[in-house]
């Protein structure tokens, strides 16, 4: 009888011990900092529940880094302590499978698709019903291929259900900001991509639309830009305390999208938004901080009413280009000016306007084309890109520190010219040195990438839409196809 209350005392004592030791421990320390964050971040940080790193993502960013190594490291933490906190977090083990069998979809999708970069001569194609990639548009056509199949397969993204529409999950489909309005509607209606269960999810979208804030939130007579940092850093602060998924990954594994101007500013005032998170941006300018390998860049297309261009009747491709080259639109930016200096209305095969004279129709100007000129304005990106390759003219992209849009997949060189600032007086000589066996390869090569351009309502394999998702589905695998 005695000696059955003294065990059980002495193994009560152990259990009262040992938590205790650790409560008074967090006791001493936790009056340095905020309490409540040290907490949640210590729980978060028990050896069964933090993934094992953030190292398969893109980048991290040691400086921003929320990990409470002071608990870490601690000596004094028994092994057993750190177990029993551990199931504080209840649902963690369930968690922690899921987590652990969305790694293993993205390391088999990794290894094979790394596979198939080995090995770009590859001869047997893939299967597809719709299209089968080839030729030389793409870095490594048979890796993209595999690529995207296996996305189609596996990627499985998750949208926060938080915030309310105007400024979230909503956008503005028309004129140039139109690709942000629309990849945001497109994603609320998703069903190949989208996931309502984010324990199994790969990505995490924000739905927040840059676009929309500005205009319903910005005062244009006060300008204050402090609209996007109050409402970005509520909302990531929302989603990383209601979720845990912010937090386990410092977010790496979530993404934006913006086609404004001001897309990279908004994502500036949450460190880990702007260097950890994938940032889809049409504004993709490498001096602003633009991370090819974590970021992606997002065509500009600019649709004036709402509607969706018809590219399938585009195609008087064969028909006489009797136009060198052809530009108009306001000196924006620092290259416009340059090229209007030299060669506004200067020269009659190589018409540069700042106002489209009255009678001629821009898009039947860019038909008529052979190079169609897409100079950055005031930002790197030119819808005029997307314009020029919808009009089966070859782009001639004169800009600096620009990311083309899917540049790690496809091979922009072989579709489109490109010139530098410092070679704008020498236009005329360079796009009348291509011979006309070179132009007709890439102008074929424009009808070819149309596709990859393509905006389709509901979306379709291989277009615009598609190939977003597939630079972020590229980006959280950290893998590029086109460089071995
Ligand atoms: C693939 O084929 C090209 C042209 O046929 C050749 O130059 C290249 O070396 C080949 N690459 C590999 C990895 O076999
Ligand atoms: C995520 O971290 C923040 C700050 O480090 C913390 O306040 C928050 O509670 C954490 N989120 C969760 C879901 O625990
Ligand atoms: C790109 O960013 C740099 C640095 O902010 C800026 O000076 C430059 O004008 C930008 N380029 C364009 C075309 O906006």
């Amino acid at each position: 009888m005695n000696q059955n209350r003294i065990r059980s005392f002495s193994s009560f004592s152990i259990f009262l011990v040992i938590p205790l030791s650790g409560i008074i421990l967090l006791l001493i320390i936790i009056p340095w900092k905020d309490s409540e964050r040290l907490l949640q971040s210590y729980l978060y940080s028990a050896p069964s529940w933090r993934p094992s790193s953030t190292s398969s993502n893109a980048a991290t960013s040691s400086s921003s880094s929320h990990q409470p190594s002071i608990f870490h490291s601690s000596p004094s933490l028994p092994v057993e302590e750190m177990k029993r906190r551990s199931e504080y977090y209840k649902h963690a083990p369930v968690a922690d499978a899921k987590l652990q069998k969305a790694k293993g979809v993205l390391a088999r999708a990794r290894a094979l698709i790394r596979e198939a970069v080995m090995n770009p001569n590859h001869t047997s194609k893939l299967h597809d019903p719709d299209y089968v990639p080839h030729g030389d548009i793409y870095r490594n056509a048979y890796a993209f291929h595999r690529s995207y199949l296996l996305m189609e397969s596996h990627f499985k993204i998750f949208v926060y259900k938080e915030g309310e529409p105007p400024i979230f999950h909503n956008g503005v489909c028309k004129d140039i900001y139109s690709m942000e309005g629309f990849f945001i509607n497109f994603m609320e209606l998703d069903t190949r991509f989208r996931t309502q269960e984010p324990s199994e999810a790969h990505v995490y979208f924000l739905p927040f639309s840059v676009v929309m804030i500005l205009e319903h939130l910005f005062d244009p007579i006060i300008r204050d830009k402090a609209v996007l940092q109050r409402v970005l850093v509520d909302y990531i602060h929302v989603i990383s305390h209601k979720y845990p998924y912010w937090n386990r990954s410092l977010g790496t594994d979530h993404f934006m999208l913006s086609c404004h101007d001001w897309g990279p500013r908004a994502t500036w005032y949450v460190p880990q938004l702007y260097f950890n998170s994938i940032r889809v941006l049409c504004n993709a300018n490498t001096s602003e901080h633009f991370n090819p390998r974590k970021d992606a860049s997002f065509p500009e297309i600019n649709l004036r009413t709402g509607e969706i261009p018809d590219l399938t009747i585009s195609s008087n491709f064969k028909t006489e280009r009797p136009i060198l080259a052809f530009f108009a639109g306001g000196p924006h930016g620092r290259i416009r000016p340059a090229l209007f200096h030299h060669w506004k209305e200067k020269d009659e095969s190589l018409l540069v306007y700042e106002t489209l004279p009255e009678g001629l129709s821009y898009s039947e100007m860019m038909r008529k084309s052979k190079f169609c000129l897409c100079p950055s304005g005031h930002e790197v990106a030119s819808p005029r890109i997307p314009e020029a390759i919808y009009a089966d003219c070859v782009p001639v992209l004169i800009s600096e520190h620009y990311v083309l849009p899917f540049s790690d997949v496809l091979d922009w060189d072989s579709f489109s010219v490109r010139i530098s600032v410092k070679d704008i007086p020498d236009l005329k000589k360079i796009l009348t040195g291509i011979r006309e066996k070179e132009y007709v390869r890439m102008q074929a090569n424009v009808r070819q990438v149309k596709r990859h351009f393509a905006v389709n309502n509901p979306p379709k394999r291989f277009d615009v839409f598609s190939m977003i998702i597939h630079s972020v589905w590229l980006r959280r695998l950290n893998l590029r196809i086109g460089v071995i």
